[in-house]
């Protein structure tokens, strides 16, 4: 039986730096249809921060442990097909910025075993966005364009990993050229700075042609430069 767990928790919305607070729990036995899982690796999204600070669509009851994501351990299984030992993530927001969670077995997933404990841990929102980024509006053909910024986020990366895969070409711009080469190696097809020399050059590589879409994740003059490659 696990003893004693450590836990981020907040009791306000706020700046996650002043309202997170560190404190030792218990964690609790699964009952029927629950598992008890030991962390390993939570990522830290924008929309774990938009919650601590109120700001996110959905409103947590509080007080409340962040963590959307995340890989873990089974520990103790109340749960019919999880055993101790297997490795899973979590499909629900289920309190992952701990050493521990209790959550029901129907919002697990199980991954194999000697699976990368990072790359898993961030499998669920950010390269599930990207496909749907990509598949979901049925406007993309293979071979036409589409345009992002932010291209370094977590979501750009991955928009252009599927992307190189499903033959769409991608332009992606960064606010920092350092980024280029990095995201070139991930099979970006051109990137470009965010700035009017980066959208110039982009608007030249299109020829003419218009890109089926664009993801934005800035907004402002970064938003309105994607729009005008449309
Ligand atoms: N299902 C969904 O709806 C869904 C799922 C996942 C993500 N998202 C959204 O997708 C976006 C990216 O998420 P992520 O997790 O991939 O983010 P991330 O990895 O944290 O990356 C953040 C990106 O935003 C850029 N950035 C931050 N502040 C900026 C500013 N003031 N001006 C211009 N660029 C700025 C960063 O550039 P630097 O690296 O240069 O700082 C970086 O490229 C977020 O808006 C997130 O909320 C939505």
């Amino acid at each position: 039986m696990t003893e004693s767990g450590t836990r981020l928790i907040f009791r306000t919305t706020g700046k996650p730096a002043d309202v997170l607070e560190l404190e030792d729990f218990t964690p609790r036995e699964p009952e029927a249809g629950e598992v008890l899982v030991r962390m390993v690796a939570a990522p830290l999204n924008p929309a774990d921060l938009n919650t601590v600070e109120g700001t996110y669509g959905v409103k947590p009851e509080l007080p409340a442990t962040p963590g959307i994501e995340g890989f873990g351990v089974v520990e103790d299984s109340g749960a019919e097909g999880f055993s101790e030992g297997e490795a899973v993530i979590f499909l629900k927001r289920s309190a992952t910025w701990a050493t521990h969670t209790t959550v029901p077995a129907d919002t697990l997933f199980k991954l194999p075993a000697g699976i990368d404990p990072l790359q898993a841990a961030m499998l669920k929102v950010n390269p599930a966005t990207a496909w749907r980024l990509l598949r979901g509006f049925g406007l993309v053909e293979d071979g036409e364009w589409i345009v992002q910024n932010a291209g370094n986020s977590a979501v750009g990366r991955c928009v252009i990993q599927l992307a190189r895969d499903f033959g769409i070409r991608t332009v992606s711009f960064v606010r920092r050229p350092e980024l280029v080469a990095e995201l070139e190696a991930l099979g970006a097809d051109a990137v470009f700075t965010d700035d009017d020399a980066g959208r110039a050059a982009a608007k030249e590589l299109l020829g003419g042609a218009k890109a089926a879409l664009g993801f934005n994740a800035v907004g402002g003059d970064s938003a309105l430069g994607l729009l005008k490659l449309l």
